[in-house]
C-alpha cells in the first residue's frame, strides 16, 4: 500500500535501534572508521551512490541531515534535496551551480530583496549580467533572452506584492531555449505545488518559514532535478554550505506536521481574506478574488494558498497607515514568516528596493501579514478595530 504523504511524515524516520519514535542528532565533525579499508570502501560507496547517505568528513553531514534529506526528496518528489544553512543559502547555491562570468540570467522582478542584491549587485562584479522580467507580462522575459542565457530564476508569488506568474509559460520559453530554470517556492512549499514535477530543475524553500514552523530555526532546502544534480553537488562541496545536525533535527520534527499546520493557515487566511476582501480602503494581495488573473495563475498550478497575504493601501497620509499597522495587538512586528503565530510589516523601500515593475503609485502602500494559527476570530477583530486608524 502506498500511504499518503500525510501519513508518511508521521511515520518516517523512528529509530527502533534506539528505540526512539524521533532519529537521534548525530553530531560528528569527525566520522570515525575502524580502518583505512572502510574509509576508502565508503568513499567507493559514495562516488557510485552520491545520493545514499555515505560520509567521510562532517561537512558532508551525519544521518540526521541525511535522513531530512530523504524525507523532503520524497515530498518534492525531486532526484534529491540539499539542506542548507539558511534559506537565502539555498537561493546562493542554486545560483553559483549554474552560472559563471559571462553568462546572463533572468530573475523574476519581485524577488527577494537578498536574491536581488545578490545578482544585481554582486554577480555584476564577476561579470554576469541580470536582467529583470516584469511576473505580468512575459514579453520582457522571452525577449531579453540570449545566447549567454543560463539561467531562469522565479519566484512565485512574488515578495511582498504576490504576483502569481504563468509558469506553463515560463517553463515552456526555458525548454525551447535550454535554459536552467529554478523558483523560490517558499510561499506554497511543495505540499500546495511541487516545482521538480513541474518542469523546474531547481526549487529553494527557506525551511526557516513552514517547515520548521515555529520560528526557531533556520535553514534551506533546495531540491534538484538528475540533470542538475552533478553540478549542484559539486558546488555543496566547494562552498561547504551545509545544514547543521540539530537545525536538521528540528526542521525533521517541524515537518511531522507540516500539512496540518498548512491546512490551518489556509483556512485561517481565507477567512481573514474574506473579510479584508469587502473593504474598499485597499486591494487585497492573496489569490481570494475568483475574477482575477493572480486567482487565475494560483487556481492553475497550486492545490492551496499559504498563510501569508498583503494589502495594497491608497491613502495620502502614511502616518494613518503606520498607525494602522502599529494598532494590531495580535500580530507582532518582525521579518520572516511561517511560524505559528501572526506578523504584520508595513513595507517600505527597505522591503521592496528598486523595482522595475513595481505596480504602486506615490500615495499606496504595501502592508503584509503572516495569518497565523490563532482564532480567526479574534485576528479579524483585531484588524477591525485597527482599521479605525486608516484614512
Ligand atoms: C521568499 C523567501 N525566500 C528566501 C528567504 C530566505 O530565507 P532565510 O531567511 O531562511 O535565509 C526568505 C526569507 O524571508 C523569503 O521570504
Amino acid at each position: 500500500m502506498d500511504n499518503s504523504f500525510k501519513t508518511f511524515l508521521k511515520h518516517t524516520a523512528k529509530d527502533f535501534h534506539n528505540q526512539s519514535v524521533n532519529p537521534p542528532v548525530v553530531r560528528a565533525s569527525t566520522i570515525i572508521f575502524k580502518s583505512m579499508q572502510h574509509i576508502r570502501k565508503t568513499q567507493l560507496k559514495a562516488k557510485k551512490d552520491p545520493t545514499g547517505g555515505h560520509y567521510d568528513y562532517g561537512r558532508q553531514g551525519t544521518s540526521t541531515t541525511h535522513i531530512l534529506e530523504k524525507i523532503l526528496t520524497k515530498l518534492e518528489e525531486s532526484y534529491h534535496v540539499f539542506t542548507t544553512p539558511t534559506g537565502f543559502g539555498a537561493v546562493f547555491l542554486a545560483i553559483f551551480s549554474v552560472v559563471r562570468p559571462g553568462d546572463e540570467i533572468l530573475v523574476a522582478d519581485p524577488v527577494y530583496s537578498p536574491t536581488r542584491l545578490l545578482t544585481q549587485d554582486y554577480l555584476k562584479e564577476f561579470g554576469i549580467k541580470t536582467i529583470f522580467y516584469d511576473p505580468r507580462n512575459l514579453k520582457t522575459l522571452k525577449n531579453n533572452i540570449s545566447k549567454k542565457t543560463k539561467m531562469i530564476f522565479v519566484e512565485n508569488p512574488g515578495s511582498n506584492s504576490f504576483e502569481f506568474q504563468d509558469l506553463k509559460k515560463i517553463i515552456s520559453i526555458s525548454k525551447k531555449y535550454n535554459i536552467i530554470t529554478a523558483i523560490d517556492n517558499t510561499w506554497a512549499t511543495p505540499y500546495y505545488f511541487k516545482p521538480i514535477k513541474f518542469g523546474f530543475d531547481m526549487s529553494i524553500v527557506s525551511a526557516t518559514k513552514y517547515y520548521s514552523g515555529h520560528s526557531d530555526v533556520m535553514g534551506g532546502s533546495l531540491a534538484v532535478n538528475k540533470k542538475v544534480f552533478k553540478k549542484v553537488k559539486a558546488a555543496e562541496r566547494i562552498t561547504g554550505l551545509r545544514l547543521g545536525p540539530d537545525d536538521a533535527y528540528l526542521i525533521t520534527r517541524g515537518l511531522r506536521t507540516l500539512d496540518v499546520r498548512l491546512d490551518r493557515h489556509r483556512e485561517n487566511a481565507k477567512k481573514v481574506a474574506a473579510f479584508l476582501s469587502k473593504n474598499k480602503k485597499f486591494k487585497l494581495l492573496y489569490p481570494y478574488k475568483k475574477d482575477s488573473y493572480n486567482f487565475r495563475m494560483w487556481k492553475k498550478f497550486y492545490s492551496g494558498a499559504s498563510g501569508l497575504m498583503g494589502l495594497k493601501i491608497k491613502s495620502k497620509e502614511i502616518n494613518s497607515v503606520r498607525k494602522f499597522v502599529n494598532s494590531l495587538k495580535l500580530f507582532g512586528y518582525g521579518y520572516s514568516w511561517g511560524g505559528f503565530e501572526s506578523l504584520a510589516l508595513h513595507q517600505e523601500y527597505r522591503e521592496t528596493g528598486d523595482r522595475r515593475y513595481l505596480n504602486l503609485a506615490k500615495d499606496e502602500h504595501l502592508v503584509r501579514l503572516h495569518i497565523g494559527l490563532e482564532d480567526p476570530n479574534d485576528l479579524i477583530a483585531d484588524i477591525k478595530q485597527a482599521l479605525r486608524y486608516l484614512k
